[in-house]
């Protein structure tokens, strides 16, 4: 039996601010369990659901050096779904309403966190062949993997993989106070291993480190070789080609399930869609407060308002969208205030037309992917996105921008060949995103057998696991032969 550890800062159902969670707390469970015994660690953060804290059981204890520092931490196991669960505990780290703060916080929380996870594994007796690391807050694994630990037979033969599902966010601070932080030897803060236009750079180190990186599809994996989508990384990305891969994400079809979902006014299938949908919509019209039109282009957001996400084009858009269209809008989201804001004041101007819930609500937003003709994702850059892919499986029409994970999981709608399962704009430019919003809303109203077409193809792709814990498997393979 082959062992792998995921290491990550969030993972559902326990701990979730965004697609890390998603992709973690559903991976391990489609990876062959005859070859592959796929165990997770993660904090124990105070901000958990209690419900979820008050079921896990304390496995050992121990003390992390860190430079001058001695911490405790506690091993935490649960179980969920036939996979374990570890739990990293040390109530002064991992206290607060969210898991993550002010990154001056967060760089010493997350080097507690990757040294625990290597000092932990002797004591709970699980020697991982490869350790799967995620996102900066993990980066300092294979850093102290490969320097501090590395002379102990116990962690020599650990193979680790390094994914980036965010390129933008790379744990950097003062060098001066990374040193002071982790205690690892001033050689390391150079410009080939962690050190990244004067500062510690956490992800940089994970990348340089790991034995493999990955991310999470293929057209990001070419994205962050190049200077405009490295985010300062590029060259480092070119320099390690040869061990980079883009594996597209999957979702977890148990959990977003249009014949299962309870969260649904009615459930369907690919069959029942067209009839169902529509009294799913309507629901969903009246819970938002907006008019139950049948005939209104119902369009769904649901993500973090960040720039990221497009979020600056809707704005640029809505006034002329709003005013001339047969169209409505619900969305729902947190994050930067002049976007929540934005939808504050058309939501006042065009009552019916456009319904915002400011708030985070898993209920909610599957009662948007399941209930909406078109779900806007109109994204500045897009590692992978999980939310065009929910939208799919409940049969709504997804309308991107062409880049990053979106490119590779949205077959843009062909008239002619009667193709596609959405529709794409390429440039980041209002104008197009509008244009092709209202391309997608005349195929709605005016040509209903090509629509449903689109709904029909969009539910019957595959964007489960199912190919893609495959291509991990064979990856942990390549590391495992190395
Ligand atoms: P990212 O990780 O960049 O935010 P993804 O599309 O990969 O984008 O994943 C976002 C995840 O977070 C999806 O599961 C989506 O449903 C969820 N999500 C985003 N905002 C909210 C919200 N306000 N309420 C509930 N779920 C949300
Ligand atoms: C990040 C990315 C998103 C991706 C998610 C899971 O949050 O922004 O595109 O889907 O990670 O990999």
């Amino acid at each position: 039996m082959k062992q792998i550890l995921m290491v990550s800062s969030e993972a559902v159902p326990y701990i979730k601010t965004g697609g890390l969670a998603d992709v973690v707390g559903s991976l391990p469970r489609y990876v062959n369990k005859d070859e592959y015994d796929v165990r997770v660690m993660l904090p124990k953060y105070a901000c958990m659901d209690e419900r979820f804290l008050a079921d896990l059981q304390f496995v050992c204890h121990f003390y992390v050096d860190l430079n001058w520092r001695r911490q405790y931490a506690g091993v935490f196991k649960s179980e969920y779904q036939g996979v374990t669960y570890y739990f990293v505990d040390n109530e002064y780290y991992f206290a607060g309403n969210n898991p993550y703060n002010n990154i001056y916080e967060d760089v010493e929380k997350f080097a507690f966190f990757s040294k625990a996870v290597l000092l932990a594994l002797p004591l709970i007796d699980f020697c991982p062949d490869v350790i799967h690391c995620n996102d900066w807050q993990t980066g300092l694994v294979p850093v102290f993997l490969k320097t501090v630990m590395g002379q102990d037979p116990f962690y020599a033969s650990i193979k680790t993989v390094f994914t980036i599902h965010n390129m933008k966010f790379q744990g950097r601070w003062m060098v001066k106070e990374v040193m002071d932080i982790t205690g690892l030897p001033a050689e390391i803060f150079t410009a080939d291993k962690l050190e990244s236009y004067g500062e510690a750079n956490y992800l940089k180190g994970g990348c340089v480190y790991a034995d493999a990186i990955s991310t999470v599809s293929p057209s990001y994996a070419m994205d962050i070789a190049t200077p405009e989508g490295g985010e300062g990384l590029a060259g480092l990305m070119s320099a390690r080609k040869n061990d980079l891969y883009g594996i597209l994400n999957g979702i977890d079809y148990d959990d977003f399930n249009p014949e299962t979902d309870p969260t649904m006014t009615r459930n369907f299938n690919v069959i029942t869609v067209s009839v169902e949908k529509k009294e799913n919509k309507a629901a969903l019209q009246r819970m938002m407060g907006l008019p139950e039109k049948e005939d209104a282009f119902l369009i769904g957001m649901v993500s973090r308002m960040t720039d990221q996400k497009g979020f600056d084009l809707v704005a640029y858009a809505m006034e002329e969208m709003l005013s001339t269209m047969n169209v409505q809008f619900v969305v729902l989201g947190t994050g930067e205030y002049r976007f929540e804001e934005m939808f504050g004041y058309f939501q006042s101007k065009y009552p019916d037309k456009i319904s915002s819930y400011i708030g985070y609500s898993e209920e909610k937003a599957h009662q948007i992917y399941a209930s909406c003709d078109a779900f806007l994702m109109p994204s500045l850059f897009e590692p992978c996105g999980l939310s065009q892919m929910m939208s799919m499986r409940y049969g709504t029409i997804p309308i991107v921008r062409e880049t990053g994970g979106l490119k590779d999981s949205v077959d843009a709608y062909n008239e002619y060949e009667n193709t596609g399962t959405g529709f794409s704009f390429k440039e980041y430019n209002a104008h197009d995103m509008m244009h092709v919003i209202q391309y997608a809303n005349d195929v709605f109203t005016n040509h209903k057998e090509q629509w449903n077409g689109l709904v029909s193809r969009a539910m019957t792709t595959d964007y489960s696991w199912n190919t893609s814990a495959r291509k991990y498997e064979n990856l942990y393979d390549r590391l495992i032969s190395k």
